[in-house]
């Protein structure tokens, strides 16, 4: 199978959907679905038309199962390192300058989880399945759950999912923040598709601002991350986007942004 047939990308109306597509295996992350998400992603980060991401998963059960389990057996620890520092899926996803929507059709669990905690959004089906569940397996999170998780969900919250590998469900999900709405396992498609297209109708040079000054929250002291901001809010005078949203309430009319 080629990187392509794991990772499908759809796009329509300024809006990308990526499928991780392996259903017989819970679409767990084997080095063909990392390397052809990190080729969607460097595509889709290129084509202008595009303004949001969602990415999914293939079948009605997973949304992602974690890091493809096979691929573990017999590693040393320097191999374990090393697959652990290749291709950080992870990273890209966040640093990936559009927003990017985690649409959780089903099981979420280990490096599937850490996905859809680098992602911007995160909406769950009611059937979805929350964990990070690697010290069944005698490991840790390596894709960013450690750090990542407690930043959204809280130290405790974090530390009790991590050493116990609880499987948690949507709902639960909703109510710890690890997810930011849950809606009829029906509904999922339409609602992710409505939310992104109401953020396809701003301007991407805000979007894109907006995306790294909230991440620079996360990593920066508030004095600085304020100064982020506001070099920011001033670079988006420059664009022909934020001229047009100004005018276009003056005139009391709808905007156009041209992500010029
Ligand atoms: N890596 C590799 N293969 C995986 C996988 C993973 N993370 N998760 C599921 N699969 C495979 C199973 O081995 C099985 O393959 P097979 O049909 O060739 O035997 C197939 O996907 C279906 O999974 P199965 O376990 O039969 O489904 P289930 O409904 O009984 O259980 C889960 C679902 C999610 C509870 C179970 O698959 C599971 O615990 N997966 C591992 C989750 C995990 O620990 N992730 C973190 C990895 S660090």
């Amino acid at each position: 199978m080629s990187d392509k047939d794991v990772v499908l990308i759809e796009k329509t109306d300024r809006i990308a959907t990526i499928t991780i597509n392996r259903p017989d295996k819970l679409n767990a992350l084997s080095p063909e679905v990392r390397v052809g998400l990190a080729v969607a992603l460097e595509e889709l980060r290129r084509d202008d038309d595009v303004r949001v991401a969602i990415i999914t998963g293939a079948g009605d059960k997973a949304f992602i199962a974690g890091a493809d389990i096979a691929e573990f057996k017999g590693k040393s620890g320097v191999q374990g390192y090393r697959y652990i520092q290749t291709g950080d899926i992870y990273s890209a996803v966040e640093r990936f300058p559009k927003p990017v929507i985690a649409m959780i059709n089903g099981f979420c669990l280990g490096g599937g989880c850490e996905l859809a905690l680098a992602c911007d959004i995160r909406i769950a089906g009611e059937k979805a399945k929350l964990g990070q569940p690697e010290t069944n397996l005698g490991l840790i999170p390596g894709g960013g759950g450690t750090q990542r998780l407690p930043r959204l969900v809280g130290q405790g919250r974090a530390m009790r999912l991590i050493y116990t590998g609880e499987i948690i469900d949507a709902a639960k999900a909703l109510e710890i923040g690890l997810v930011d709405e849950v809606v009829p396992q029906g509904e999922l498609g339409q609602r992710t598709l409505e939310l992104a297209g109401m953020i396809a109708q701003k301007s991407p040079a805000a979007l894109q601002a907006a995306k790294e000054s909230v991440r620079a929250a996360w990593q920066m002291p508030l004095d600085a991350g304020l100064r982020f901001e506001k070099a920011w809010f001033g670079l988006l005078f420059s664009t022909e986007d934020m001229q047009e949203g100004v005018a276009a309430f003056l005139e009391k009319r709808k905007p156009e942004f041209r992500g010029r």
